[in-house]
C-alpha cells in the first residue's frame, strides 16, 4: 500500500514480527532481536531496485556473466538511539554498507527534534543511505536528519522505520517529497504526548531497557 511517498509492507512475516514488538508484556531480550528482525525483512524489501552490474564469474564449469551489485557505497544511518536497534538486521544483508549516526531526541515538551551529534562517512554524498529509525511520529527527527544528509550533498535517501503515524507521513510529503518512506504500519493518531496510537511505547527505552 502507498500512502504519499510512503510504502507500507503487509508481508505476512513483517506484520507478525510487528505484532509482537507491540505487546507491552514483550521483554527487552525479545524487542531487541524482533527490531533486528523486521529491519532484515523490511531491508530486503528496501534494495529490491539497487542497482546491478555485469560481472565475468568462472563456475566450475565455464565463464559466464552475472549480475553483481554496483559499487555504488551504502551507508546506514540510524537516528539515536532507537535507529541503532535496527543497524544488525540491516547489516545481514548489507554487511559492507558503512555507518553514519545522527543524534536527534525530540524535546518533551515541545516535540521539536533537537540535533546534539552527526558524524559520517567522507563520501557520503556519494552514497546510497539509509535512514533508520523505527518511529515516525510527528516526523519531527526524520525530516531534521534528511535535511542534514541533503546539507551533506546526499541525494539518494531512503527512510527505514516501522511504525509511522498519519501527521509524519503529511510532513515528509511535504518537505522531502523525493524520499521514499518504508513502513510496517500506518497506525492512526498521536496521542497528547506525541506517542503513536495504537503503537509500540518508546522504542528507544524497549530496546535498551531504559525503562
Ligand atoms: C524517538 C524515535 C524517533 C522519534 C520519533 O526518539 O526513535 O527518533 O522519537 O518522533 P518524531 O517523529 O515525533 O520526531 P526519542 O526522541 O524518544 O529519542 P531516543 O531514541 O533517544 O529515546
Ligand atoms: N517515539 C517513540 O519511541 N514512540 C512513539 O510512539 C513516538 C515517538
Amino acid at each position: 500500500m502507498q500512502v504519499g511517498n510512503t510504502f507500507i509492507f503487509e508481508h505476512p512475516l513483517i506484520q507478525h514480527k510487528l505484532a509482537l514488538m507491540r505487546d507491552k508484556n514483550t521483554n527487552t531480550k525479545d524487542f531487541r532481536t524482533l527490531t533486528n528482525e523486521l529491519a532484515e525483512l523490511m531491508v530486503y524489501e528496501v534494495t529490491k531496485d539497487l542497482p546491478l552490474v555485469e560481472k565475468e564469474i568462472e563456475t566450475p564449469i565455464t565463464k559466464a556473466t552475472f549480475k553483481v551489485l554496483a559499487d555504488t557505497p551504502i551507508t546506514l544511518v540510524p537516528i539515536l538511539r532507537a535507529g541503532l536497534g535496527m543497524v544488525e538486521g540491516v547489516q545481514r544483508l548489507l554487511p559492507t554498507a558503512r555507518v553514519g549516526h545522527i543524534g536527534v531526541y525530540r524535546d518533551p515538551q515541545t516535540h521539536e527534534p533537537v540535533e546534539y551529534y552527526c558524524k559520517m562517512p567522507d563520501d557520503v554524498a556519494e552514497s546510497i543511505v539509509f535512514v533508520l529509525d523505527p518511529m515516525f511520529a510527528t516526523g519531527g527527527s526524520a525530516c531534521a536528519a534528511l535535511d542534514l544528509l541533503k546539507a551533506r550533498g546526499c541525494k539518494d535517501l531512503r527512510m527505514v522505520c516501522m511504525v509511522a503515524a498519519p501527521p509524519a507521513v503529511e510532513r515528509i510529503a511535504k518537505e522531502h517529497p523525493d524520499v521514499p518512506v518504508y513502513c510496517a504500519a500506518l497506525d492512526e493518531c498521536l496521542n497528547e504526548n506525541a506517542y503513536i496510537v495504537p503503537g509500540l511505547g518508546d522504542a528507544g527505552d524497549r530496546i535498551f531497557g531504559t525503562k
